[in-house]
Parts: structure tokens; C-alpha cells; sequence
């Protein structure tokens, strides 16, 4: 029995392909290979030294979709695969529902025709929209979303629970992640954005390898201590190790199942600059910008039940994040084309 991967190709994909294999799972990719490159599941074979089994094909594609769960012995989907430039999504907002929503509702109609009712889903700690009080908690309400990007996580988790409790043979595991970033160790596959980058790792990265001038910040008159946005970064080895840590719950038969990947502790955006640029001894020259509109004050996770329920915990410090990131950005400036 093997674990079908979407979207295993990019960043958070590749690197939880490498921990599933690490672990012994039989890894089965797709990908429509729209942001991602096959060069990274090459690289992840060189650092398992285990094949991967690859389909380029698109969740859209039903037909595809259905050779791959007639082939393939999948016992649970771990789905990633999905659009994901917020900016993008507010001027093609059909192109990301008709993507995100509408590939996962054909994803899951395959899925459940072949009795595969497994499925760990990527969500996003942007279902808490400006939260009340921080740090947030499973329990801490949903939001209003400010992108459509925001709206398919939302309506996705809806969707895939309505589909749990219609049918409890499912199991539905919903990660919400705060912020990714970091590398694998090997500084052989890392984040890869096309054209400029909208979050603040790449952007400050692209800055330190000499591919942008400086960094703009976004602001410095949020309520925080120093009125730079604060977020909850984790390194994406360690989210990719939460996948691998969730697929307990799928084994337990756990049903419904929602967690918070996250540190649970903050980083401004001056704090990430700094930590950087300690670690790494790069400077990043940067300027104080306008506010991006749809940002928030400050948000941060409460990670004690995934800790509780499935044993996970983040491991590395904002320190590694920003080494490990570093190595990948310098020693591939120009991502998988390198
Ligand atoms: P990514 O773009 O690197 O990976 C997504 C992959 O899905 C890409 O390889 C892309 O080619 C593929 N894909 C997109 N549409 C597809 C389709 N229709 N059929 C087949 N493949 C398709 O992004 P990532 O950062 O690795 O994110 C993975 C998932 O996690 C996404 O669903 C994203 O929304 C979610 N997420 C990411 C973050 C983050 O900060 N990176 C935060 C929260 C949630
Ligand atoms: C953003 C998305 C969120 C998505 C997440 C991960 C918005 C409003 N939110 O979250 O939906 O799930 O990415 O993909 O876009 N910053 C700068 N300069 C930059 C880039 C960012 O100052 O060039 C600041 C931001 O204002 C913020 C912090 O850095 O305070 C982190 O930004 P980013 O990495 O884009 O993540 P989020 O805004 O948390």
C-alpha cells in the first residue's frame, strides 16, 4: 500500500515525500507540475536513495486521476496540490476556486469510488482570518478570509468535513499551517517561487544572493513590540514531519481530525531580518513600506494538541530556519534551474 502525494513536487510536498520515505512509506507523486519542477523529486530520490513513483497529471483531469487509483495500491491521499499566490488569487479568483475546490471535489469523488477515504489536507492558519486572541487554538473561531486563496482553504475544510460526517468511514486530517519556511539540510530542494516573491523568507533570500536590491517591510505601526508584523514560522522539515506523525490518526481511524502546525512562539519581521542576518553574516538592506493590504497585526499558534495527540513537535528554532534556507538560496540561486 502506498501514500499518493499531490502537489508532491513542490516545496512542502518534496520535503514531506523525503520524511514518508524516510519512514518506509511507499510514495506515489503527482503533480501537474505547474509550480514545481520533476528535478525536485529527482533530488529527493538522491537523498533516500528510494525511487518515486511519478504521474504528471492534473486533479482536474478525472480520467488521469482514475488510471493512478486503478494502478496504484493508495491507502491515503496527502493532499497538497493547489494554488496558492494570494495577490494572484484576488485577480483570478475562478482560476483558484476552479483549481483548489473543484479539483479536490473531483480528487475526493476517485477517491471514494475506489474506497480510498483517507485524505490529510494542507490547510492554512489564514481560516482564522484577524484572530480575536493569540495564540490560536483549534477552537479559536474561523474567519472571514481576505483573498479568495484564503476562502478555498476554508471552504475546503468545510467541504472534506461535511464529506466525514456524511460518511464516517472517512478519516479527514486538516493541517493548518502557519508559515513555512527553511530547507532540507541538504541544501539540495527548497522553496522555488516564480517571478517575485510575496513572502518574506524568498524575498529576503533573493536579497541576500544579490537577485533584488533590498527588502521592503510592510509596515511598521502594527500592535506588536516592534511594530513589524508577527508571525509563527516553522521549518518545513518539521511540518513535512507532522504529515508522517498525522497519518496515526488515519491509522487509529480517528475520523475528523484538526491540528495547528506551528512553533507557537512569534517572529517579527525586524526579528527575522536580525536573526538572519546573525546567522548567515549577510546583510539585508531593507525600507519601511505601506502596509499590504489583508495583512494582520500578529499571529502566532497554539500547537499543544497536535503535540498531545500525535506526538509532534517542532524541533528547529528560527535560527536553522533561516541557515537552512540560506544554504538552499545560495547554493541554487536560481532554484531547480541550477
Ligand atoms: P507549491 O506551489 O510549491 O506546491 C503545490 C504543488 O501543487 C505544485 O507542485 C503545483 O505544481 C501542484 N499543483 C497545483 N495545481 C495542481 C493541479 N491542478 N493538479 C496537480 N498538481 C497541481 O506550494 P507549497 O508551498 O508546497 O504548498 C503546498 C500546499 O500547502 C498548498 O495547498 C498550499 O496552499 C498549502 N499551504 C502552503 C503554505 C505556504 O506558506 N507555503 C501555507 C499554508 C498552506
Ligand atoms: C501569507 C498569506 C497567507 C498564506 C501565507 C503562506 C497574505 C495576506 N497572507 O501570510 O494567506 O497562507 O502567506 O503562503 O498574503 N512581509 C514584508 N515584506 C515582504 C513580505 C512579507 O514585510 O516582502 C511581512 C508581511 O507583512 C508579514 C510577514 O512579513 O508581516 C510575513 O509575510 P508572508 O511571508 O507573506 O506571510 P503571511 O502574510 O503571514
Amino acid at each position: 500500500m502506498a501514500i499518493l502525494v499531490t502537489g508532491g513536487a513542490g516545496y512542502i510536498g518534496s520535503h514531506t515525500v523525503v520524511e514518508l520515505q524516510n519512514a518506509g512509506y511507499d510514495v506515489v507523486v503527482l503533480d501537474n507540475l505547474s509550480n514545481s519542477s520533476e528535478k525536485s523529486l529527482e533530488r529527493v530520490e538522491k537523498i533516500t536513495g528510494k525511487k518515486v513513483t511519478f504521474y504528471k497529471a492534473d486533479i482536474l483531469d478525472r480520467e488521469a486521476l482514475e488510471e493512478i487509483f486503478n494502478k496504484e495500491q493508495i491507502e491515503c491521499v496527502i493532499h497538497f496540490a493547489g494554488l496558492k499566490a494570494v495577490g494572484e488569487s484576488v485577480a483570478k479568483p475562478w482560476e483558484y476556486y476552479q483549481n483548489n475546490v473543484a479539483g479536490t471535489l473531483i480528487l475526493v469523488d476517485v477517491m471514494r469510488q475506489h474506497g480510498v477515504k483517507n485524505i490529510i489536507f494542507s490547510s492554512s492558519s489564514t481560516v482564522y482570518g484577524m484572530p480575536d486572541a493569540i495564540p490560536v487554538t483549534e477552537k479559536s473561531p474561523k474567519k472571514d478570509c481576505t483573498n479568495p486563496y484564503g476562502w478555498t482553504k476554508s471552504m475546503l475544510e468545510q467541504i472534506l468535513s461535511d464529506i466525514q460526517k456524511a460518511d464516517p468511514e472517512w478519516n479527514v486530517i486538516l493541517l493548518r499551517y502557519f508559515n513555512p519556511i527553511g530547507a532540507h539540510q541538504s541544501g539540495t530542494i527548497g522553496e522555488n517561487p516564480n517571478g517575485i516573491p510575496n513572502n518574506l523568507m524568498p524575498y529576503i533570500t533573493q536579497v541576500a544572493v544579490g537577485k533584488r536590491p533590498e527588502l521592503g517591510i510592510f509596515g511598521n505601526d502594527y500592535n506588536t513590540p516592534d511594530g513589524t508584523g508577527v508571525r509563527d514560522y516553522i521549518h518545513v522539515v518539521d511540518l513535512a514531519d507532522g504529515h508522517v506523525k498525522a497519518l496515526k490518526k488515519v491509522q487509529e481511524n480517528a475520523g475528523l481530525c484538526i491540528y495547528n502546525l506551528g512553533t507557537g512562539v512569534g517572529y517579527s519581521v525586524l526579528d527575522l531580518v536580525k536573526t538572519f542576518e546573525e546567522t548567515t553574516g549577510v546583510k539585508i538592506p531593507y525600507s519601511i513600506k505601506e502596509r499590504r493590504a489583508g495583512d494582520i497585526d500578529a499571529n502566532y499558534a497554539d500547537a499543544t494538541k497536535a503535540k498531545e495527540e500525535l506526538g509532534w513537535e517542532a524541533k528547529y528554532g528560527v535560527k536553522e530556519m533561516c541557515a537552512d534556507s540560506w544554504r538552499w538560496q545560495s547554493q541554487n540561486p536560481n532554484g531547480y534551474e541550477d
